[in-house]
């Protein structure tokens, strides 16, 4: 018996950092996904997954899921992305995610959303310490998400369209090293820190109407305060800031890092008569267009086995 599923990466829309300390944030699924084939063997484990960054996620996923649903079986575990893991869209908590469906699916075991999703974030924390688990979320049930820390609120956004360009800028982050120092931080100045938050969470909850009335001119306002914010907070960097004033400069309605800055990707909010004026810019100032498309479906079966 075979099946391959596959899981969405994702991309932050609004509230990175502040979403780890008890606020809201805003994150959409990706098109581009990370399928896993999990096969019955006569026995023992093979993993063949060389995309995979840190190969403890799937051995964490396996221990975890053949705890709480004890089985037998021998498996093969094949992974394929359609994403560098360099782009920050998550692929760890992707390849989580897929994983536990497709094990689920290979013991005809029903697990809800809700049930991957737990699963998936006791994984994530167990192996990185550290996250809120919207990446698990967007993963797990795809669309554009409205979250809360720890999937105290999951909700996805009534959205028709996002035009996004995104550009990677060439520069890995280390998004566990990035959350920790900047809690040292935190700890040394609470309170200043905590106003930065409350101030991301506005614009979260202005964020999540204006996306839904497809108020671009105000969603792209929100992204340029979003991304001084960030960098109030220190996480982003001058790679990451050129390419947004370049994406601004080609008339942008917006835009900002996403994800937990000091590389990775930033996002720029466009319409169709500057889409290619915006891209070029970017890539001007050294930046790498990233295609795809947003609002992407979440953990599901591939039909064509
Ligand atoms: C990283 O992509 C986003 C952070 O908010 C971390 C997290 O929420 O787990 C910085």
């Amino acid at each position: 018996m075979k099946v391959r599923v596959s899981a969405p990466g994702k991309l932050m829309i609004f509230g990175e950092h502040a979403v780890v300390y008890q606020r809201p944030c805003i994150v959409t699924a990706v098109s581009s996904r990370i399928h896993v084939t999990v096969e019955v063997k006569k026995e023992g484990f093979t993993i063949n997954a060389p995309q995979v960054k840190d190969i403890r996620f799937v051995e964490e996923t396996i221990r975890t899921f053949k705890q709480n649903y004890p089985f037998n079986l021998g498996l093969s575990i094949k992974t394929e992305s359609e994403f560098s893991s360099l782009f920050g869209f998550g692929s760890s908590s992707a390849v989580t995610v897929a994983l536990l469906y497709g094990l689920s699916k290979i013991n005809k075991i029903h697990l809800t959303q809700e049930e991957i999703f737990r699963l998936g974030y006791e994984i994530n924390l167990r192996v990185q310490g550290v996250g809120s688990g919207f990446d698990i979320a967007a993963a797990t049930f795809g669309k554009t998400l409205y979250f809360f820390t720890g999937g105290k609120i999951i909700r996805p956004l009534k959205i028709k369209k996002l035009p996004l360009v995104v550009g990677y800028s060439g520069i890995k982050a280390d998004t566990p090293k990035i959350v920790r120092l900047l809690k040292e931080k935190i700890d040394e100045n609470k309170e200043e820190y905590e106003k930065i938050f409350d101030q991301i969470k506005k614009i979260v909850e202005e964020g999540k109407d204006a996306l839904e009335k497809q108020d671009w001119e105000k969603t792209g306002f929100l992204m340029n305060k979003n991304h001084q914010l960030l960098q109030k907070l220190g996480v982003s960097i001058d790679k990451l800031d050129q390419m947004c004033q370049a994406a601004l400069n080609a008339g942008a309605y917006g835009a900002k890092l996403s994800g937990a800055g000091g590389g990775d990707c930033m996002i720029a909010l466009v319409n169709e008569s500057n889409q290619e004026k915006v891209e070029q810019a970017i890539k001007l100032v050294g930046g790498e267009i990233i295609k795809v498309e947003v609002n992407a479906l979440g953990v599901s079966e591939d039909k064509s086995l």
